[in-house]
């Protein structure tokens, strides 16, 4: 007889606590939309680190571990006055590089205590988003996609969701056709054939890409008549997921999900699409509403999975269609151990 375990409970050999990982610490992360950080200091969460973003005039975007140095009052509660971060709690204020440059209650020409200097973190701005890294200078691209800034696409910016689920559940989510005739059946998914065909997958420099052969679609997005659609879908390690769908009619949907690790068992997934075929009857909300529609459902079923994330294939069981997944989960065990 075999003592029955819940086989996702618990650290052990083999699966990924995203908060107990050294080298995700080494990655850039996606914290926000770029348009989320504008007159006042914000608070993210990452790896279960308290982070500040403010932008200075200049329009420059800064980063640091959301505690004052003072009492570790959190900056994000303060405010900005010109170039300087002021926190709420005794007034001191820092400049841009995180050092001290005001403190109220010093009498004018008192030295500052050379200590008194923010826990500052690499931020860059790409690809719509703000990236943070909780370590300096980390050796791992950001993901390029150069529909980003090519006139020709339109982007949408669906939203930042909450799920109490862990980012690589959420990637590997989006290595899976053969879900969406189940979890989808109330949207897009409503006439898929489960017995879809099987994608074939790439290791590339940056992770995975998962192309799929012309499939028939009922309607194409701008002549909506039936044709055809083909996709590749690329894994950016550890957790962004760029997947372009081409139609017949010649649109092309981008779909992006940032995923932000904020702690084990919990991910902002921030999701944008970029089109190529905006007109006058585009609807800006009714791409939202269905994108988010969409998400939900993946929300519901991803919410029911453990934080401990499998990474060794032989944790659980595959069929010949999770060939995907499985290659996403050898290449982010490959890349964590790279870092580490
Ligand atoms: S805690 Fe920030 S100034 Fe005192
Ligand atoms: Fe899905």
């Amino acid at each position: 007889m075999t003592v029955a375990a819940d086989p996702g409970s618990g650290p052990r050999d083999g699966v990924l606590l995203v908060g107990q990982s050294p080298a995700l610490r080494r990655c850039w992360h996606p914290v926000a939309f770029c348009g989320q950080i504008a007159a006042a200091p914000v608070a993210r969460t990452l790896l279960g680190t308290p982070v500040v973003l403010w932008r200075t005039p200049d329009g420059l975007l800064h980063s640091a571990v959301d505690r004052c140095p003072h009492r570790w009052a959190q900056l994000s509660r303060g405010t900005i006055a010109g170039d300087r971060l002021v926190c709420p709690y005794h007034g001191w204020q820092f400049g841009p590089d995180g050092a001290v440059v005001e403190i109220p209650q010093l009498e004018e020409g008192a030295p500052l205590p050379p200590s008194a200097c923010l826990s500052m973190l690499p931020a860059v701005e790409a690809c719509g988003m703000a990236w943070v890294s909780l370590e300096a200078q980390p050796p791992v691209p950001i993901p390029v996609i150069p529909e980003f800034t090519d006139t020709r696409f339109d982007r949408v910016e669906v939203g930042v969701i909450r799920y109490h689920a862990s980012a690589p559940a959420i990637i590997d989510n989006n290595t899976d056709s053969t879900h969406v005739a189940f979890v989808h059946s109330g949207s897009f998914g409503a006439d898929q054939d489960p017995q879809i065909g099987i994608g074939s997958v790439e290791r590339t420099s940056f992770g995975i890409s998962i192309s799929f052969g012309e499939m028939p679609v009922a309607r194409t997005p701008t002549a909506q008549r039936r044709g055809t659609r083909w996709s590749v879908t690329e894994m950016w390690l550890p957790f962004v997921q760029v997947g372009r769908m081409h139609y017949s009619d010649g649109s092309t949907h981008i779909l992006v999900k940032g995923c932000c690790p904020v702690e084990d068992g919990v991910t902002d997934v921030h999701l944008a699409v970029l089109r190529n075929d905006v007109s006058d009857a585009f609807d800006r909300q009714a791409i939202i509403d269905f994108e988010m529609a969409v998400e939900l459902e993946d929300k519901a079923v991803l919410e029911t999975l453990p934080a401990a994330f499998p990474l060794d294939p032989r944790l659980q069981t595959h069929s010949k269609h999770d060939r995907p997944g499985i290659a996403y989960r050898q290449a982010l065990a490959d890349f964590l151990a790279g870092l580490s």
